[in-house]
């Protein structure tokens, strides 16, 4: 049997797959940061390279931002097409002196693997890169059509892979769409995320005098901007710990009873998720579970703040001015745009006398829904098994994957979440750490993803 011979090349080949992924980690592909722009585009090049030895023509295409690498296998006639989805590009570092080693110097501590980036996403993406080399070198091809598109700006939600899809939109035509980029439930134990939240971004400024005043002899007498600030982010929250501003949440199809006794089921206990993030309490909307608040229900941050002094000791002044950063996680039935305009509605009507308010929006992409009945999700169901040896959990996922919302829209195909590294994995925290394991059960979901697709859609 075939892929029983694409699972040999992988186990055979798992000590160099390990030592190439450690590699990959080494590259700073910070994509937020300027000083990076040549390491993502050294990411891009060696994943380009890897799918080049895997034996699909790979290049890499640039756009108005970071590399995108596509690489296409040869052609299996009659046979379906799917897309392989997931990011060369990592979140930044700091705060550094939280690391406990460097994080571009990849290590094995305590079995786990730790590096910025891996298990988001490089990890995973190349699992899949590694998944398509075991059909092609192991079993002599591939069983179906693969185009694989691992972008180099999905952290910062950048606009390369989504003007790609679209102006490519004939030759991408695709019957499945597998994205790697996503946790599984529990060690041993994977995920097809069959929600996924969306996301709002945008800053807020607020300028006062004209220059940081004394304040003794000037506080008081202006108004402070920092606490200006203040006040409009405290207006966004709600007594119930929900969001408080107008046409937000409006719209939002409530859950049904049945979908939360199911998710009910996956929610850790208390205890487990206060040590994971090591908060003195939950905290949350009323009236929703943990899971429910962290997959399934809207939420306003602040993902930071700044403004006035900031260094050592005291410096009593009224500061100029401030900022904030902040996003919102948007579920079905929010439209991104329209979130964005109430709430920049909402912060310029909020706003105290005595300052002036800007409100610069960012970029927002669409929640995610997929039918797990459909005949791609049942493939994927169905080799998340077999490589597993256990059935994956059906979840609903916080996180959002800008570019899920293209595929749908521009492909009319729906993305598969196959989420394959265990949870605790500190993404985007300090020491962010993967299990060598669940690489090689990536690896292998990867390989027999590949042939339960060819036959469901076939
Ligand atoms: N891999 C994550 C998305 C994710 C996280 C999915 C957790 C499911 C569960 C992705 O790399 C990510 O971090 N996305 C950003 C997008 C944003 C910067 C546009 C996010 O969710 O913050
Ligand atoms: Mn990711
Ligand atoms: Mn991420």
């Amino acid at each position: 049997m075939k892929r029983a011979r694409a699972l040999a090349y992988a186990e055979q080949n798992a000590d160099r797959f390990l030592a190439d992924l450690m590699d990959y980690l080494a590259i700073p592909s910070i994509s937020a940061r300027e000083e990076h722009t040549s390491d993502v585009r050294r990411a891009a090049e060696f994943t380009a390279a890897k799918l080049e030895h895997a034996g699909l023509s790979a290049s890499i295409h640039d756009g108005d931002g970071h590399p995108l690498v596509v690489a296409r296998s040869p052609e299996v006639p009659g046979a379906p097409t799917v897309i392989l989805n997931g990011h060369h590009d990592v979140q930044p570092v700091d705060p550094l002196d939280l690391w406990e080693t460097p994080p571009f110097e990849p290590t094995v501590v305590d079995g786990m693997i730790r590096a910025r980036g891996c298990a988001d996403d490089k990890g995973p993406a190349l699992a899949q890169v590694f998944g398509v080399e075991s059909w092609m070198k192991g079993a002599g091809g591939l069983p179906l059509n693969v185009i694989v598109l691992i972008e180099g700006e999905e952290e910062v939600g950048g606009p390369v892979l989504p003007d790609y899809i679209e102006a490519h939109r004939d030759e991408l035509a695709a019957d499945a769409v597998v994205i790697m980029d996503s946790p599984g439930h529990a060690p041993g134990v994977p995920a097809l995320a069959y929600g996924l939240r969306g996301i709002a971004t945008l800053e807020v400024r607020v300028d006062g005098p004209s220059r940081d005043l004394h304040s003794g002899s000037y506080g008081g007498a202006v108004k402070n901007p920092a606490e200006a600030l203040c006040e409009m982010i405290a207006s966004c929250r709600a007594a119930d710990g929900g969001i408080a501003i107008p046409g937000v949440v409006a719209g939002v199809t409530p859950l049904g009873d049945e979908e939360r006794a199911r998710l009910a089921t996956l929610d850790p206990d208390e205890a487990e998720f206060l040590a994971e993030v090591g908060a003195p309490e939950v905290w949350g909307e009323e009236g929703f579970t943990g899971y429910e608040r962290r997959g399934c229900r809207p939420t306003f941050e602040v993902n930071g703040i700044f403004g006035g002094y900031q260094g050592d000791g005291m410096k009593t002044i009224v500061p100029a001015w401030a900022g904030a950063k902040i996003s919102l996680r948007l579920v079905p039935d929010q439209d991104p745009q329209g979130v964005l305009d109430a709430v920049e509605a909402h912060l310029l009507e909020n706003a105290p006398r005595g300052v002036t308010v800007t409100v610069k929006k960012g970029f927002g992409a669409p929640a995610l829904v997929v039918d797990v009945d459909g005949p791609a999700a049942v493939a994927a169901r169905k080799a998340m098994a077999e490589a597993w040896d256990t059935e994956p959990k059906l979840t609903r996922e916080g996180g959002s994957i800008p570019v899920v919302g293209t595929f749908a829209e521009k492909l009319g195909v729906t993305p598969l979440l196959v989420g394959t590294y265990r949870p605790g994995e500190k993404a985007h925290s300090p020491n962010e750490q993967y299990h060598p394991d669940d690489f090689q059960a990536a690896v292998r979901t990867s390989v027999t993803i590949l042939e339960t697709l060819a036959e469901e859609l076939a």
